[in-house]
């Protein structure tokens, strides 16, 4: 483990860039600004380590303009409708960052903003303790907000992402990393195969907030029930890949119970590596990178275009705050959030 300084943000702070390594010489390197991970090499089948994240080389891309790359995204990840919701009878009005709606947190969300940070050392690996308090009122939510996200690297090349949090206000609550993965390295992620463990997922009106209804994903180009290369079916006539010029829908994973359970697995042939996501959240968010278009160049100069990343987000669904059949988001004092998820990598 090592810490050094990486920059100033614009508030003043410092920041800090912390490197994880494992046993195996898999390296995860994080920073105190938005607990970006900055970079992440795993193995490919050949034991050569690849960084599979998209991002910049240094704190100044990133606070110049970044769509996410590989933050912590809150204090509510994903859509807010018009910025509004009501809460125990009071409406609150939200930063409108997104057409219509609020997006990840507002103008000044989780992303933005120097987390405190102490390193351990686990039974299996070696990590980094998150904190940050979001202050009563921040980006117009309700409650002072404690919230601690640990990332571990564990020697079986497991990264393990932990959220916890409490409030002293009632507040929604939906906290996800938003890493960018291409497990090639370069080029596009249209050839990487995805396989999602989801029966339906929740379709969008053409700002990107759910109608309300479940969509079956069977005979449509949504299902990823089995494995699909995400550029098979990505340009067919469906309505909702046109409202989200591509896959940037919330699947609702299949499962029993809160346990953390598998998600996803995303695999690159030529590289042979292969991502598995585990997680105890009930959605995840497969963002294609629909909105990447040539204009950001990121590490070693890089041109970031057209679908040269795709985020998995586990996540609570969209607009929960307004949609009172979804799971709750919903915070209350006394209560701790628990949330889990774990990306495996592995080579074949
Ligand atoms: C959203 C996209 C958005 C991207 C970057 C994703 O989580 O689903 O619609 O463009 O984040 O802001």
């Amino acid at each position: 483990m090592a810490r050094e300084p990486f920059g100033t943000a614009p508030d003043g702070q410092g920041v800090e860039l912390i490197t994880l390594t494992n046993a195996n010489g898999v390296e995860l390197r994080a920073m105190t600004y938005g607990a970006i991970i900055v970079s992440l090499k795993v193995p490919d089948r050949n034991g050569v380590l690849g960084d599979v994240v998209l991002g910049y080389d240094s704190l100044a891309g990133y606070v110049k303009s970044s769509p996410y790359f590989g933050a912590i995204v809150g204090r509510y990840g994903n859509r807010i409708a018009k910025g509004k919701f009501t809460l125990d009878g009071q409406t609150y009005t939200l930063a409108v960052n997104n057409g219509p709606n609020s997006l990840h947190g507002g103008l000044r969300g989780f992303d933005k903003v120097v987390w405190h940070a102490d390193t351990m050392r686990t039974a299996d690996g070696v990590g980094i303790r998150f904190h940050y308090v979001s202050k009563d009122g921040e980006e117009g939510y309700p409650g002072t907000l404690s919230v601690t996200v640990t990332y571990t690297l564990t020697d079986a090349n497991d990264v393990q992402i932990a959220y916890e949090a409490t409030t002293d206000k009632a507040t929604p609550v939906n906290l996800t990393q938003h890493a960018y993965f291409n497990l090639a390295g370069s080029g596009d992620i249209l050839g990487h195969e995805l396989q999602i463990n989801a029966g339906v997922i929740t379709p969008v009106d053409s700002t990107l907030i759910p109608d309300g209804s479940l969509m079956p994903v069977q005979g449509t180009p949504f299902d990823f029930t089995t494995p699909h290369r995400i550029g098979e079916r990505i340009g067919a006539d469906h309505e909702q890949l046109r409202f989200g010029g591509g896959y940037d829908h919330n699947f609702v994973l299949i499962r029993s119970d809160t346990t953390l359970k598998h998600a996803a697995v995303l695999r690159d042939s030529a590289s042979g590596r292969v991502l598995g996501v585990f997680t105890t959240e009930p959605g995840v968010q497969f963002y294609s990178g629909n909105f990447l278009d040539g204009t950001l160049s990121g590490k070693n100069g890089t041109v970031y275009q057209h679908r040269t990343g795709l985020c998995l987000e586990t996540q609570h669904y969209p607009d929960s705050p307004n949609q009172p059949q979804f799971p709750s988001t919903i915070l209350r004092p006394g209560e701790t959030l628990r949330s889990q998820t774990v990306w495996k990598f592995r080579a074949e």
